[in-house]
């Protein structure tokens, strides 16, 4: 009877801790945050439809400037160094980034690139973002430009593709040897802070930590020196898939130690249960 009463009190506790102590503290220490709608609804939306080849002239008369976009041939024209050098930040190759960035947010990121990356208290006046402002083409001139990003993407981009593009350039990703395009003392810098590798992310950021961080990194962790990256939701999930690929290779591993792990448990279980048996048998 003894044993029962043990047994009894040793489930409540277990019970209590699980399903009330334990939820709780998770929730104190990671409030829920509405996931990413991918709405970008604070930047009005394109509503005039653009034109490629117009595209086409814009894109050649200021964006190659700075990046390359090489799906079409342009190559960048300075070495990372120097455009780290000369910009605070690598920009990144545009080839997929008509698919990579959802459109209504590449439309709003050339128009007002602190306002779409949410970095204003970073940038200001004194010290401005290294991207200038199209806030003076027209609204067709914008949509234009965004059409053209969009039509020269032939193929779907590959998962570390995607990474690149949107994270390489301050991001590395040193399991999958991949070095931030930009050096870490340029990033920092740039933006005030070094940007971690990402190599282990996804085991002390889970992928639904990700999913919401990636848009809103404001939300998560306040004045985070990270941009709002304003990838479109297929995107996003390539870039997570990514990351959890190269952050854990070792799962199927791991699960299939975690089986072997229990089946040795069970057989010793069986053992010690046997020895008691007869122990028990010899005392009486
Ligand atoms: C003077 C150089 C320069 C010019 C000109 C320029 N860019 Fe950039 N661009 C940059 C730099 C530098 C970054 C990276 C900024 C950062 O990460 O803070 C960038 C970032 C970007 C991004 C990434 C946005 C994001 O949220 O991560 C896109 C898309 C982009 N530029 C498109 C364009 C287009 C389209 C044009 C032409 C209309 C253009 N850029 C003109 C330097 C330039
Ligand atoms: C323009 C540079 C830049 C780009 C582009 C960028 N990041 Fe970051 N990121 C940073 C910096 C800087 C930090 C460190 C911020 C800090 O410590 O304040 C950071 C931090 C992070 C963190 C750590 C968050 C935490 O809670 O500690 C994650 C995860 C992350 N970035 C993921 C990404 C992913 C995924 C992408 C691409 C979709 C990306 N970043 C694009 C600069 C960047």
């Amino acid at each position: 009877m003894r044993e029962v009463k043990i047994l009894a009190i040793v489930v409540f506790f277990t019970a209590v801790t699980y399903w009330g102590v334990e939820p709780y503290a998770h929730s104190q220490m990671h409030p829920h945050v509405a996931p990413a709608d991918f709405g970008f609804k604070e930047m009005e939306p394109l509503h005039v439809n653009g034109n490629a080849d117009n595209g086409k002239l814009l894109v050649e008369a200021n964006c190659i400037a700075c990046h390359g976009i090489e799906s079409v041939g342009y190559v960048a024209p300075m070495s990372l160094e120097d455009a780290a050098s000369s910009y605070g930040v690598v920009p990144p190759d545009l080839s997929h980034a008509g698919v990579i960035y959802d459109k209504n947010y590449l439309a709003g990121f050339l128009k007002d690139p602190v306002r779409a990356t949410k970095l204003s208290h970073k940038f200001n006046d004194a010290k401005p973002y290294a991207m200038p402002s199209y806030g003076f083409f027209s609204d067709q001139e914008i949509a234009d430009v965004v059409a053209y990003l969009q039509n020269i993407v032939a193929t779907k981009p590959s998962d570390k593709r995607v990474f690149e593009e949107a994270c390489g350039r301050c991001h590395s990703m040193k399991y999958d040897a991949l070095k931030a395009q930009t050096p870490s003392a340029s990033m920092k810098n740039y933006l005030g802070a070094e940007a971690p590798d990402l190599s282990m992310m996804i085991r002390s950021k889970k992928a639904e930590y990700l999913t919401t961080f990636i848009n809103e990194p404001l939300k998560m962790v306040e004045g985070i020196a990270m941009p709002r990256v304003g990838l479109s939701e297929a995107s996003q999930e390539q870039v997570i898939a990514y990351i959890e690929k190269v952050g854990d290779r070792k799962k199927a591993e791991r699960e299939s130690l975690g089986l072997k792990l229990i089946g040795f448990m069970a057989i010793f279980t069986l053992i010690a249960y046997l020895w008691k048996v007869s122990i028990w048998k010899r005392a009486a």
